[in-house]
């Protein structure tokens, strides 16, 4: 007998389904941003009103209303600074949990609150995992002041990393610049294939008006990916160490 093929948007709630299995009483949770974490805060919002206790520190403002709609209760992380786990989606992931993350301008809030939590599960659909990082833009989060000078900076350290593709600002409407929440402009680097992703992100951290970037290293403890088959994890799901 043959399966159906799943649809992208069926794996991604195949695999945020997944990561919610793991949810418990009482969980401090960091609310991802994007199309992924958007199923997972749905099927979340069916389990509070079911009667499960968690609280919730959205990574963007779409996902806070999203989430105060569905009446799940909601801090910051001013009120609740350590999180228990957070659950977000990724643009790509490789076998070693390094992410790049930012498609969705939510890059700074989701690294902060990611960085917070004991624990972080990236929900995907197969399509995300590469074997060498880069193919998908990588957002750059920079201050507007001096984004100029910022962005020579930028090409600079990846010219000398040998990246050479282009480097393009993000932008809203033709003459209106994208803007983060944190009221940033986003540079997007379509490197191609990013062969030392630790010393890219330490390079563009050390940049004065780089806000952060979406390379997420050593922070990602679980994958959850999606495909036609089922859903695997790669990582640590349980937190004690044990697959
Ligand atoms: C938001 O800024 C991003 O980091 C998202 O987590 C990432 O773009 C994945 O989004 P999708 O789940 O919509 O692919």
């Amino acid at each position: 007998m043959t399966s159906t093929p799943l649809s992208a948007d069926a794996m991604k709630r195949a695999a945020a389904e997944t990561a919610l299995s793991h949810v418990t009483h009482g969980m401090r949770l960091g609310l991802g941003t994007g199309s992924t974490a958007a199923h997972f805060v749905d099927l979340l919002g069916a389990r509070v009103r079911e009667g499960l206790e968690v609280i919730g520190v959205p990574t963007s403002e779409r996902t806070r209303l999203q989430a105060e709609a569905l009446g799940i209760k909601l801090s910051t992380l001013d009120e609740t600074p350590e999180l228990d786990l957070t659950v977000d989606g990724a643009d790509e992931f490789d076998s070693s949990l390094r992410l790049i993350k930012g498609g969705g301008g939510a890059l700074l809030r989701e690294k902060i609150v990611a960085a917070a939590s004991t624990r972080m599960f990236v929900i995907a659909d197969a399509t995300k995992e590469v074997e060498t990082l880069g193919a998908f833009p990588l957002p750059v989060e920079i201050d507007r002041f001096g984004a100029r000078s910022t962005r020579i900076h930028i090409e600079r350290v990846a010219r000398g990393l040998g990246l050479l593709g282009p480097i393009t600002q993000r932008m809203r409407a033709p003459d209106e610049p994208y803007l983060t929440d944190g009221g940033h402009y986003i540079l997007d680097c379509a490197f191609s294939a990013i062969d030392a992703p630790q010393e890219l992100a330490e390079r563009l951290q050390a940049i004065p008006g780089v806000v952060d970037h979406g390379l997420f290293i050593g922070l990602a403890t679980a994958i959850f990916i999606a495909g036609s088959n089922g859903v695997r994890i790669i990582g640590d799901n349980t937190g004690d160490g044990l697959i």
